[in-house]
């Protein structure tokens, strides 16, 4: 596996529906980040309705949060992951959405999502569950930036900092290397800054970090 996989590799090829059930459940959500998925949901709908041009879904995983919003969506839009197992239960999803067959304006593509095709760019780059697993968010956000349209968006959220118990599991997780790194939404304000693409906002549900950035 290559050396830019973000986490886990090995696990998201072996447990690509244990998370996918994870990440969707409300329970989980609750008790580990203080947060429910229904909330990735909203941060994602805000993305996809942010434009209309070509929009990229990166680090995509199973498209939890996301599968129906694209169905629904009328903008061609690519999703990306490194992990073959995991998009092919984005794909599925997708395809179950939208009644069987997966719209043709969506795209899978299995690859890093920091090394782009030749010229491609998108006006809207969507990332959930992202930068926690990111050691170098200025050059991430940085690489990612290059892949905007001219005015376009990057909508990125993270794991930060909340209460103690979601501490305690950021550590368990860091320690296991599941993540890259422990952040407070400070910090994450200030890296994100750092890369120097464009304004920046933030705002923080629990455990989870959404941040905006424009070019
Ligand atoms: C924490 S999961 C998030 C999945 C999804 N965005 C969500 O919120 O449910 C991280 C995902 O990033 C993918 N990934 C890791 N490194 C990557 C890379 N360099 N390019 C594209 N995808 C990557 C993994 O395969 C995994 O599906």
């Amino acid at each position: 596996m290559s050396e830019s996989f973000l986490g886990n590799p090995g696990y998201y090829a072996r447990c690509a529906k244990t998370y996918d059930a994870m990440i969707g459940s409300r329970l989980y959500n609750k008790v580990f980040w203080g947060t429910d998925p229904r909330q990735y949901s909203i941060f994602a709908a805000q993305a996809i309705g942010s434009g209309q041009g070509p929009l990229l879904e990166v680090a995509a995983g199973t498209a939890q949060a996301t599968a129906t919003l694209h169905v629904a969506s009328a903008r061609e839009t690519t999703l990306v992951d490194m992990s073959a197992p995991m998009l092919e239960l984005a794909g599925e999803s997708i395809a179950r959405a939208a009644g069987g067959t997966l719209p043709e304006r969506i795209t899978l593509e299995c690859r890093d999502m920091l090394a782009p095709g030749a010229d491609r760019r998108y006006e809207t780059i969507l990332g959930l569950g992202l930068l926690h697993l990111v050691p170098d968010v200025a050059a991430t956000v940085g690489a990612l930036g290059r892949q905007l349209e001219e005015h376009g968006k990057l909508f990125l959220a993270s794991l930060v900092k909340g209460s103690a118990r979601s501490n305690a599991y950021l550590a368990l997780l860091k320690a296991h290397g599941d993540i890259a790194c422990i952040r407070t939404a400070n910090e994450l304000f200030d890296q994100v800054r750092a890369s120097g693409l464009g304004p920046v906002t933030l705002s923080r549900r629990g455990s989870m970090a959404y941040v905006e950035i424009s070019r």
